[in-house]
């Protein structure tokens, strides 16, 4: 057995009863917080917690980390990622630079379809193994929970392989991992010209037959012009519905057409993106139980909207922000660097954005009775920062960040 005690916490931030699976509204502008304490992990689980006065005092029984300095945080709970890919696009990236924007990249053949070329012609093997490093990365960067889509197979076969990838990934790392099936990600070259087909395909074998191998949790779709419209999202989302997975939802990223109505008629968990929110969805929302989900990094890299996350949290709503790693539209799933955008770009206070990556990002995911918060009984997945004075300065060190060590599952992680 191990047991891990963290002494001498400058301030233990985000102190939770397992009641509170999200915050809205200004409840997002509070991290509650235990200065000058201590936390007891037992195995992988966070076993105790509180002042320093009342710490354990028979420290042989413990592996001691002394905080001294150093504020404790739950781990970042990621939850929109597209991390299982192979290869990159950096030569679309010099394209766009040069002016070329998202969508007129993908009409030149580029774009999603130009990541599935690749895939399909790299073996399983490699796939997991290019995505362990990037998974690696992300840990080391705090991320203790993430959810990971597929959507860059697009067959039967190679979905099946992004899905397999995924489900290794789970058990091969000690990070808290849910799958989504995207296979309306976008229409593969085959299914051009009949498009009915590629979605007969989606609800008709794949939802099905991965559902029955146990290898999805939830069910995704990117209902956006040019890729799929409401009826074809629909089909999928029934579908969806009928075996009863619950779905995530690629929304308003560049265009508000309905898809938010679409996602709150089948209760989708989350919507994301966002970037396009006209004040009739933010009225849906506020009457649905969806969470929102806003992708910073992506603006940042694609230099499009941001969310208007003001906006959705002075309504009352929460909010959660996500990575979206992905090779297209943010190659990186730095969740520190996107707690910092938050922030900067869409002027989130530090507590509501470190509210936004924890607690309503395990949220987003399901799994906030599991992680996301300092609450006896969830799992130790923990950051320890270097010696900071204000939890201001996690976002303010955009780039560079401020985690000296990290715990994953009780486990400390180099
Ligand atoms: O969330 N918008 C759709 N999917 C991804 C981008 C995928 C890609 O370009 O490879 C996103 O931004
Ligand atoms: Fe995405």
């Amino acid at each position: 057995m191990s047991r891990i005690l963290l002494i001498n916490i400058k301030k233990l931030l985000q102190i939770r009863s397992l009641d509170t699976s999200y915050v809205s509204g200004k409840e997002m502008d509070v991290l509650p917080f235990i200065e000058s304490a201590y936390l007891l992990i037992n195995n992988d689980i966070i076993e105790e917690f509180g002042e320093m006065k009342n710490s354990p005092k028979n420290l042989e029984k413990f592996r001691v980390i002394d905080c001294k300095d150093k504020m404790v945080l739950p781990s970042w709970c990621d939850s929109h990622s597209h991390i299982v890919f192979s290869g990159n696009r950096s030569n679309e990236f010099i394209d766009r630079i040069k002016g070329l924007s998202y969508n007129e990249i993908a009409n030149n053949g580029g774009g999603i379809l130009n990541s599935v070329d690749i895939l399909r012609n790299t073996s399983k093997e490699d796939l997991l193994k290019q995505s362990t490093i990037r998974v690696k990365e992300v840990i080391n960067q705090g991320t203790g929970a993430i959810e990971i889509k597929s959507g860059y197979g697009l067959n039967m076969e190679s979905e099946k392989k992004m899905l397999e990838v995924i489900s290794e990934i789970k058990k091969q790392n000690n990070i808290t991992v849910k799958a989504t099936f995207l296979g309306a990600h976008a229409f593969p070259r085959e299914f051009t010209d009949n498009k009915s087909e590629y979605i007969d395909l989606i609800v008709n074998k794949m939802m099905p037959q991965y559902n029955e191998a146990r290898l999805i949790d939830f069910v995704d779709v990117f209902c956006e012009k040019g890729y799929f419209d409401i009826n074809q999202s629909e089909r999928v989302l029934s579908k969806a519905k009928e075996l009863g997975i619950r779905a995530k939802i690629h929304v308003n990223q560049f265009n508000s057409f309905g898809g938010i109505k679409l996602a709150l008629k089948y209760e989708a968990l989350s919507v994301d993106h966002l970037e396009v929110l006209t004040n009739e969805d933010l009225t849906n929302l506020k009457n649905g139980s969806t969470i929102p989900v806003a992708l910073p990094t992506c603006s940042y890299f694609l230099g499009i909207n941001y969310a208007p996350a003001r906006k959705i949290i002075d309504s009352g709503l929460p909010l959660a922000i996500a990575s979206d790693y992905n090779p297209g539209s943010s190659p990186s799933g730095n969740m520190n660097f996107v707690v910092s955008t938050a922030c900067i770009k869409m002027k989130l206070t530090s507590e509501e954005a470190i509210n936004a990556a924890t607690i309503n990002g395990a949220y987003a995911m399901g799994i906030s009775d599991k992680v996301g918060s300092i609450t006896k009984g969830k799992i130790a997945n923990l950051i320890i920062t270097k010696d900071i004075n204000s939890i201001n300065e996690i976002p303010y060190s955009f780039g560079s960040g401020k985690i000296s060590e990290v715990i994953l599952a009780g486990k400390i992680i180099n």
